[in-house]
């Protein structure tokens, strides 16, 4: 399996998602601002494993904090999770592990050496736990799967694998438990326009693990439904409300009312640190708005006239009523039972 992100005695490494397929690269980060600017370029990215970096930066900028005052300490490692947090605003796993981390250093009682101390074998425990989550939710999703066909043919869009994970994947990972379970016949990858995810790095995961994978260009997803090509759908989540609403890869709410159309279950597959329980409905998820250079170029091709004006925002939201399931660590429940799972002990 693919670690994309991992602590190095001193330093972690990324693996370079912008190279992937082409090239496999690794990148060293020793700076907090260098830990920003990777997750802001998308060297790595996927709402888990944006978390998970986010965790090992808030770690690196608490190391470099010189000072033993406690007082001064928490100040600037507020400062730190802000530059972090700014990075990228719809995936919430990202603030939620920013957020423990600054929490956990509140409230270790010691001197400021040991509390650096404290926050790195935190980042570590967020790292261990996202990739036991992601294999509960494989097998959680096999729960709730279709049982016919006994081969199940699943579509699935952008990214959600081990790469946008510490390890294993959401959605992908369900298709993973899947293909170990004989349960899948094959995956259909939308590409996923306009950084091709789907096509640049769930094609890649599936031929590394092979599992059997057919890259589609978004545009074909409707027509593959029609022709009965597909089972189920499975995607990610890079945030959910109170009631269900997920905001994920553009092209997902199409792929829903798409789904819906054909009579096909929508499931959403997502760790609990996914849903943000503060947020009423999805119109409260603030959606990232991206470079128009991504819609003006497939790679360094330019593609479109000068002078045109182009609209970019990174992600959509399903509204909850179009989704089967949302299958999350602690089981797979209906988008208007969220709440059950949040007042459930940790297991
Ligand atoms: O812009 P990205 O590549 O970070 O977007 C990733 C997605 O939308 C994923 O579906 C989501 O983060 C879930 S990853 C397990």
């Amino acid at each position: 399996m693919l670690y994309p992100v991992i602590w190095q005695q001193d330093h972690v490494t990324l693996i370079d998602q912008t190279r992937l397929p082409t090239e496999y690269a690794v990148v060293e980060i020793r700076r907090y601002e260098d830990m920003a600017a990777a997750i802001q370029t998308m060297i790595v990215r996927g709402a888990p494993a944006i978390g998970v970096a986010a965790a090992y930066g808030m770690y690196l900028g608490a190391r470099d904090i010189d000072t033993t005052e406690r007082g001064e300490f928490l100040a600037r490692l507020d400062e730190v999770a802000n530059v972090l947090k700014a990075t990228r605003p719809t995936a919430v796993n990202l603030f939620w592990a920013c957020d423990r981390m600054l929490k956990t250093a509140r409230q270790t009682v010691g001197n400021v050496a040991h509390i650096k101390q404290v926050l790195l074998a935190t980042a570590q425990r967020i790292n261990e736990e996202d990739i036991e989550t992601c294999k509960a939710i494989g097998d959680r999703g096999l729960e709730v799967l279709p049982t016919i066909p006994e081969k199940l043919r699943l579509l699935t869009h952008c990214n959600t694998g081990s790469l946008a994970t510490a390890g294993y994947g959401t959605a992908l990972g369900v298709v993973r438990s899947a293909w170990q379970a004989s349960r899948l016949e094959r995956v259909y990858a939308d590409e996923t326009r306009p950084r091709l995810q789907g096509a640049k790095l769930t094609a890649w995961e599936c031929v590394q693990e092979k599992i059997p994978v057919t890259v589609i260009s978004d545009s074909m997803a409707a027509h593959c439904m029609q022709q009965k090509m597909v089972d189920a759908v499975v995607v990610g989540a890079d945030r959910i409300a109170a009631n269900g609403d997920t905001a994920n890869k553009i092209g997902t709410y199409s792929l829903a009312l798409v789904a819906k159309a054909h009579d096909i279950p929508f499931f959403v597959a997502a760790p609990l640190s996914t849903i943000d329980f503060q947020l009423e409905n999805g119109t409260e998820i603030p959606i990232e708005q991206r470079d128009s250079q991504e819609i003006y170029r497939i790679g360094d091709t330019q593609i479109c006239p000068p002078g045109a004006e182009y609209y970019n925002p990174a992600f959509d939201v399903t509204p909850a009523h179009l989704i089967a399931a949302i299958i999350t660590d602690r089981g797979a429940v209906a988008p208007t039972e969220l709440a059950q799972l949040q007042a459930q002990p940790v297991s």
